[in-house]
């Protein structure tokens, strides 16, 4: 099980102070790719003229932009939630970055006035591979992020 205290110590020690959003956006990735148990893919879609394009991240090659409401990175951001699916093959409309990925949690980052600015996005290779502790550890991630966005 992941220590998700440790991890977003972690990460507030990255990043507290450092005024460049690339990299700590980077710095983010690697450490929850290099942290966390069986993943094929950790990072980063920013919105960009009402579009999700790619950021930072670590994995294999992945899609440029993503439309609201499609896919679980679209699919989080129209409702402005969290998507934790167990088996990315049956949701609907599922956009397949690499093979391997059999599970994925997609967290939204919000803006100061509460829109979406973007999506913390991580797959996994085994299904199920999160839970309601990863889903709240790495809520609480995601909030550490949005105060260097
Ligand atoms: N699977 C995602 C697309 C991004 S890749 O996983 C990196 C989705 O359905 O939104």
């Amino acid at each position: 099980m992941t220590d998700y205290n440790a991890l977003n110590n972690q990460l507030h020690a990255l990043i507290d102070g450092v005024p460049h959003k690339t990299a700590n956006l980077a710095n983010a990735s690697a450490l929850l790719y290099h942290t966390l148990d069986d993943l094929n893919w950790a990072g980063f879609y920013l919105m960009e003229n009402g579009k999700l394009v790619l950021n930072a991240f670590q994995g294999k090659p992945a899609c440029i932009e993503i439309s609201v409401g499609k896919g679980v990175c679209g699919t989080a951001v129209a409702a402005k939630e969290t998507q934790r699916v167990e088996n990315v093959h049956l949701f609907p409309g599922h956009i397949a970055c690499d093979s391997a990925s059999n599970s994925e949690i997609v967290v939204p980052l919000f803006g100061k006035n509460g829109e979406v600015v973007g999506v913390l996005d991580i797959d996994s290779p085994m299904f199920a591979r999160f839970d309601e502790n990863d889903q709240a550890g790495l809520e609480n991630f995601a909030r550490i992020i949005e105060k260097v966005m």
